[in-house]
């Protein structure tokens, strides 16, 4: 059954990338759902719209214009609400009650501002459980905060690559970042509200760049390119925005450096020493932790990573030292 859920989602996202984009997010459905829908522009806003889009036509929601009352549709009168959005026109998101299976399907939000004129954005609801990002991600990059971050995506060289896609994913939701045609070389303008940009012209390699990265940015990011004849890639990276806390973590070994490289010459020389005197007894359990932490730690590229490195050295060999002092004397 999880199956068939996955397939469906799996043909869904297919059908999405070949049709080109009909959602902008998709969401999970749960009961308190919000579709959020936030105009990112400075026009004059003169109405939005909420519609269920059903087939060839398009349920009315809600409409809203700041001359008149809140006008929400009586098939929704008691399952929607909206936060603040007489107070805050431009963040009009949708809030469900008590939703359910029926509402699962697409929502538009439509402003009318002028004079940038209509700005829309589709949210798709799909049923929980659709979501698979328990997939691993292929590379993690951590970077400092107040950075420009660029995220880059090998593409395939094999086959002509008809389109590429960036998405950030959530585990409740996908947002479509940018999306390029390049037969058409016409890229996508996201309606996510953090804004990004991506390049889109022939290339080895995609590029996403996050401009003033915070730790509101870390994530898991989807690259998905896909060729004229239907082949797809997917390539998944995990963004790590350090906070303030940890980049003094990283900056007192750097300090440091050099007095600590010292120390961890002279532990070493002193353990070599040591152990030349002993018979190699079992200590293959012994490392295994150790050789687990540093695997975690080299995980994620880092502009740090070099000092990181050291600091795992010393922290190896502080783990083991006492260790050694701590065994019993070999029996001879
Ligand atoms: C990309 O552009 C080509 C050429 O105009 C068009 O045929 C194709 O449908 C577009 N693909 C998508 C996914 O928009
Ligand atoms: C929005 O309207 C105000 C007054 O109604 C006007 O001063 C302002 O220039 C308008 N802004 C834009 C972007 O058109
Ligand atoms: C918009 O409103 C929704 C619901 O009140 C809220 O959850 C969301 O954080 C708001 N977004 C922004 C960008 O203000
Ligand atoms: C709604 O607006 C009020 C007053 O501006 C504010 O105190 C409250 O936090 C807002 N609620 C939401 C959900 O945005
Ligand atoms: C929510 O909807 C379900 C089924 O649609 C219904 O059984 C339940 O009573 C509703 N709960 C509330 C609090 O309205
Ligand atoms: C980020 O990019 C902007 C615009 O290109 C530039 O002005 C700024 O200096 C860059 N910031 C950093 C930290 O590189
Ligand atoms: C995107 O930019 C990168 C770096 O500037 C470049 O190497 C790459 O070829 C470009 N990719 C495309 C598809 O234009
Ligand atoms: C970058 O973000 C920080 C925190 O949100 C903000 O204080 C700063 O002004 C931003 N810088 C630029 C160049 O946008």
């Amino acid at each position: 059954m999880a199956c068939i859920t996955l397939l469906l989602a799996i043909l869904h996202v297919h059908k999405a990338l070949c049709e080109a984009i009909f959602w902008d997010t998709a969401i999970q459905l749960s009961k308190t759902m919000t579709l959020e829908c936030v105009y990112p522009l400075m026009d004059n806003l003169t109405q939005v719209e909420w519609t269920k889009i059903s087939g060839a036509e398009n349920v009315n929601i809600a409409v809203y214009n700041p001359n008149h009352p809140m006008h929400i549709d009586h098939n929704y009168f008691h399952r929607v609400h909206f936060l603040n959005a007489t107070l805050e026109f431009r963040n009009m998101s949708l809030s469900f009650y008590n939703a359910s299976e029926a509402d699962i399907g697409i929502y538009s939000c439509l402003f009318h501002s002028f004079p940038g004129g209509p700005w829309e954005k589709k949210i798709k609801v799909v049923q929980s459980d659709s979501f698979d990002i328990t997939a691993p991600s292929n590379d993690c990059l951590s970077e400092e905060p107040g950075q420009n971050v660029t995220l880059s995506c090998q593409l395939p060289n094999n086959w002509p690559v008809k389109q590429v896609m960036w998405e950030k994913v959530q585990p409740h939701q996908v947002d479509v970042l940018a999306s390029c045609n390049l037969s058409q070389r016409t890229t996508y303008t996201s309606k996510y509200l953090r804004k990004t940009w991506s390049n889109c012209s022939q290339g080895t390699q995609s590029v996403l760049i996050i401009p003033n990265a915070t730790s509101a940015d870390s994530g898991l990011y989807r690259c998905r390119s896909e060729a004229s004849t239907g082949e797809q890639k997917t390539y998944v990276i995990r963004l790590i925005i350090t906070d303030d806390g940890a980049n003094k973590h990283f900056i007192l070994p750097i300090a440091g450096g050099s007095v600590s490289l010292l120390l961890v010459i002279l532990i070493i020389i002193t353990i070599i020493f040591y152990s030349r005197r002993r018979r190699r007894q079992v200590r293959t359990p012994l490392k295994e932790p150790s050789d687990k932490q540093s695997k975690v730690a080299t995980n994620c590229r880092s502009p740090t990573s070099p000092v990181h490195s050291t600091d795992d050295e010393k922290e190896d060999i502080y783990v083991n030292y006492p260790t050694f002092s701590r065994r019993p004397k070999p029996r001879f």
